[in-house]
């Protein structure tokens, strides 16, 4: 699929693939998401932990243990958040780290919480070391010390907090401290979803939606989502659009493969981005390896949404691998793309016996 690339064509890729949300979808997450832990759909090894801690909460009738999300963006760690608030029926004050900037900030915060309530700090990575250290005391014996008047008549003073619960999340856990992650009770990683799963939420968006939607096409979308619930409800919403105009409303497989196919979403769900990765990883690269700062050169993208973005889930399809000397396409993103598979290709890197390694590394 080539063609001429025009002014703006990045940002209109970017958008198709990538798991952040855009400005636009905040409002539709919204009514997509799902409340109760019974409605949340895949990712069973969290939900069953979660189930159980839920409900020793319950009975115990005690604010739940911390909880720590962690994996790529777009798979469900705010609904989470939510979903636990909504189950335990208490509230839950959302904020995130880079907006936490003083330490009174975060006691005005946790002062103002409701009983038993949840604070929810997105990117939880992103708290000032000086936060961070204020936390530390609240997280475990529920205790802040504020410090009252400055010069020389400071004092400090010890305030006791209700007891409460942290909620937090973050796409880069390699990023956290050690001191912050050992005051997590409960720390869950989210995996990317299987297509089987994403079909399930595509199909449920498209009820909230009033959209009719065939299963074919639910699972032709699912399969193509990159593992994430929220590509998978914005191509949803791109196909429903597509419908609508070009068709009679109704979302069938025939609509759906037009309509990705527009969007150059292909058949394994990579976009413009993946195979340019990809491509410049085997043509100009010979297949690397290669460091991923040089291919963010030969892109044009920023190292860190490669890495971020695009990466994981190129690992965990078994189209990239990474190695300690960098970056190396297997011998599937030759055959993908539609190139000679070069007979050098050493066994590890064509794919053979490799496990697809965790798609969530810390940033070295
Ligand atoms: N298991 C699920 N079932 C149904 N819908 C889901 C599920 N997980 C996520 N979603 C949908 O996907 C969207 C994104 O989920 P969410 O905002 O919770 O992701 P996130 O992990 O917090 O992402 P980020 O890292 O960008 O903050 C939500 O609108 C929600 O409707
Ligand atoms: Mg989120």
């Amino acid at each position: 699929m080539t063609r001429k690339r025009l002014p703006g064509d990045e940002a209109h890729h970017l958008r198709v693939a990538d798991p952040a949300a855009l400005p636009d979808e905040m409002q539709d997450e919204k009514h997509l998401r799902p409340q109760l832990l019974g409605e949340f759909v895949g990712q069973p090894q969290v939900c069953g932990q979660l189930g159980i801690f839920l409900e020793a909460a319950k009975r115990r009738e005690e604010a739940m243990d911390h909880v720590l999300f962690h994996g790529p963006p777009g798979l469900g760690k705010t609904t989470l958040a939510q979903i636990i608030a909504h189950e335990l029926g208490v509230e839950i004050t959302h904020t995130s780290g880079p907006v936490i900037e003083r330490p009174g900030d975060l006691a005005g915060l946790l002062t103002s919480l409701g009983p038993r309530g949840i604070l929810f700090v997105d990117e939880i990575h992103r708290l000032s070391p000086v936060v961070e250290e204020y936390l530390y005391s609240a997280l475990e014996d529920f205790t802040l010390d504020v410090l009252l008047d400055r010069g020389p008549s400071a004092r400090s003073l010890k305030l006791n907090l209700e007891p409460f619960t942290l909620v937090g999340a973050t796409t880069r856990s390699g990023l956290l401290s050690a001191p912050m992650r050992a005051r997590f009770g409960v720390t869950l990683r989210m995996d990317f979803y299987v297509a089987d799963d994403l079909a399930h939420i595509v199909a449920r968006s498209a009820g909230i939606l009033e959209t009719r939607i065939t299963p074919e096409a639910a699972y032709e979308i699912a399969r193509r989502s990159r593992g994430t619930p929220r590509v998978a409800n914005r191509l949803l919403r791109r196909v429903r659009d597509f419908a609508l105009i070009k068709a009679d409303g109704d979302i069938t497989m025939p609509v759906t493969r037009q309509a990705l196919s527009l969007l150059e979403v292909d058949e394994r769900g990579l976009d413009e981005m993946d195979r340019r990765m990809l491509e410049a990883l085997i043509d100009r690269y010979d297949g690397g390896p290669v460091g991923l700062n040089s291919l963010a050169v030969v892109i044009g993208e920023e190292a860190s949404t490669l890495e971020d973005v695009y990466e994981p889930f190129l690992v965990q399809e078994g189209f990239m691998r990474r190695t300690a000397r960098g970056r190396e396409a297997t011998k599937l993103a030759y055959t993908h793309l539609n190139r000679a598979v070069p007979a050098t290709l050493s066994a590890r890197s064509r794919g053979e016996g490799v496990v697809a390694e965790r798609p969530e590394l810390p940033l070295e």
